[in-house]
Parts: C-alpha cells; sequence; structure tokens
C-alpha cells in the first residue's frame, strides 16, 4: 500500500494554483450556462456575465503566474509506479492543451467584447480593449469561444476521469502528488 505521507507532491504554489483554478473554471462555466435563469437585459443576467468575465479574466492571470512558476520552480514529482513513455508524452501533451484552453479561452472572450463594442469591466474596473469594433469579426469568435467551451467540457472531463482512474485502478501517485500535505 502506498505510504501517502512519503509521496513526492508538486510545490504548495502549484497544488494552490491547480485547485482554485478549477474552482474558477467551474463558476466561469456556471455563471455563464445559467444566465438564462435571468431574462435579458436584467441586473441579474448582467450580474452572471460580468462575473463570468472577471472570473475568466482571473483564471488568464493565474495561469500566466503558474506557467512561470512551473518553468522557474521545481520538475513535477514522479509517478510511483513509473506510466510507460507514451503516458507521459499522451499526459504532457493533454497538460499542454489544457494551458493553452485557459490563456486562450478568456483572450478570445476578452476580444469578443471588444470587438463587440462593450466595455470590459474586471471587477469594477474598466480595461483596455484587446481590438477595435468589428461586428463580424466579433460573431465569430463569439462562435469560437461557444466551441472552445465545448471542448473544454470533453478536455476537462477526460483530464479529471484520467485522474481518478489512474488512483482508483492503476493505484499509483500521480493524483496524491497533487494533494496538499496534510498537516501532523
Ligand atoms: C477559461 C475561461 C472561460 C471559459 C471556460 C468560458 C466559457 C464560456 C461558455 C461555456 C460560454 C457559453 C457559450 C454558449 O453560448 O454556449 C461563454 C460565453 C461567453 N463568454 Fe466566456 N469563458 C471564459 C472566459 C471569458 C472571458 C475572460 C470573457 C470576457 C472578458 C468571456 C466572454 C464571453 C462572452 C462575451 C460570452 C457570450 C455571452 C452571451 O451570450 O451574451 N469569457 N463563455
Ligand atoms: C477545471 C478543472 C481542471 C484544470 C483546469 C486542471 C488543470 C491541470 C493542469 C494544467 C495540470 C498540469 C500541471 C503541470 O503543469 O504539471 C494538471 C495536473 C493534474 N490535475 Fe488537473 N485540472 C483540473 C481538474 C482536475 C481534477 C478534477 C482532478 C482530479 C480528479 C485533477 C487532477 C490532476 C492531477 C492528479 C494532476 C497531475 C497529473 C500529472 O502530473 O501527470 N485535475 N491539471
Amino acid at each position: 500500500m502506498t505510504d501517502h505521507a512519503a509521496v513526492p507532491r508538486y510545490s504548495l504554489s502549484m497544488i494552490r494554483l491547480h485547485w482554485l483554478t478549477l474552482i474558477l473554471v467551474v463558476a466561469a462555466y456556471c455563471f455563464m450556462e445559467f444566465r438564462e435563469i435571468f431574462p435579458r437585459n436584467t441586473p441579474g443576467r448582467e450580474f452572471m456575465k460580468a462575473t463570468h468575465y472577471s472570473m475568466g479574466l482571473t483564471i488568464l492571470g493565474l495561469t500566466l503566474a503558474r506557467l512561470i512558476i512551473k518553468f522557474t520552480g521545481k520538475p513535477a514529482p514522479a509517478i510511483t509506479p513509473a506510466p510507460a513513455p507514451w503516458q507521459h508524452m499522451a499526459a504532457k501533451a493533454g497538460h499542454a492543451a489544457i494551458y493553452l484552453f485557459l490563456i486562450a479561452m478568456p483572450l478570445i472572450g476578452w476580444a469578443t467584447l471588444s470587438t463587440e463594442g462593450d466595455a470590459v469591466i474586471f471587477y469594477g474596473l474598466e480595461i483596455p480593449a484587446l481590438l477595435g469594433p468589428d461586428k463580424i469579426l466579433s460573431g465569430r469568435l463569439e462562435e469560437l469561444h461557444e466551441i472552445g467551451g465545448k471542448i473544454g467540457y470533453v478536455l476537462l472531463g477526460g483530464h479529471a476521469l484520467l485522474a481518478i482512474l489512474h488512483h482508483a485502478v492503476f493505484k499509483d501517485t500521480t493524483l496524491i502528488r497533487m494533494m496538499p500535505k496534510r498537516a501532523g
């Protein structure tokens, strides 16, 4: 049986950023998917959308910070028992796709609002537009953002499933490495 306390972990900052990002991504999806609870042009609907934008932009900032920590900090700890080299490569490609998603989605969303000619508000503070108004481009970007949202479900759902599979079926240390150590 694995001695959990002895398993080498990701750094505490990587672990915190991972789980905080999970909360923010789930919230960003919920605020947008459930916006129709409120009719169009009501304060409730506007609040749902504004919260989606602020959370999405927070995800962008945290992901950039996370990538800096990742490439300047200690490398990811080894998994025991070690998965096959092809699994290691597949995981790397999957993680790269998730990072791309976490950066591209907020940027496309930000560009959608900018080209629409709408102000981009980050927790009450107006931030600069990424591009000038362009209705046609705005429609294309919105479609791209919508497709990206659907891809995200598959990407992140698959990622979570694989993490659980590693833990419950392969019984390796993949998931434990991403858990904070218990105190004491
Ligand atoms: C990781 C971050 C993000 C995720 C996962 C995400 C996901 C989504 C999803 C699932 C939708 C609904 C698409 C549909 O209609 O089916 C949506 C809509 C939208 N998002 Fe995002 N988004 C993110 C970040 C952002 C950011 C940062 C902005 C802008 C600053 C933004 C702007 C928009 C806009 C303008 C819409 C369309 C809203 C409407 O229908 O009125 N998103 N997003
Ligand atoms: C919105 C949801 C999630 C996002 C955006 C996300 C993102 C990521 C990213 C980018 C990495 C790569 C870390 C690195 O740079 O090495 C990672 C690793 C990991 N994630 Fe997630 N994750 C999410 C949800 C989950 C869930 C729900 C679980 C568990 C059930 C999970 C378990 C793990 C584990 C175990 C690793 C380490 C895998 C390895 O290094 O091979 N993640 N995650």
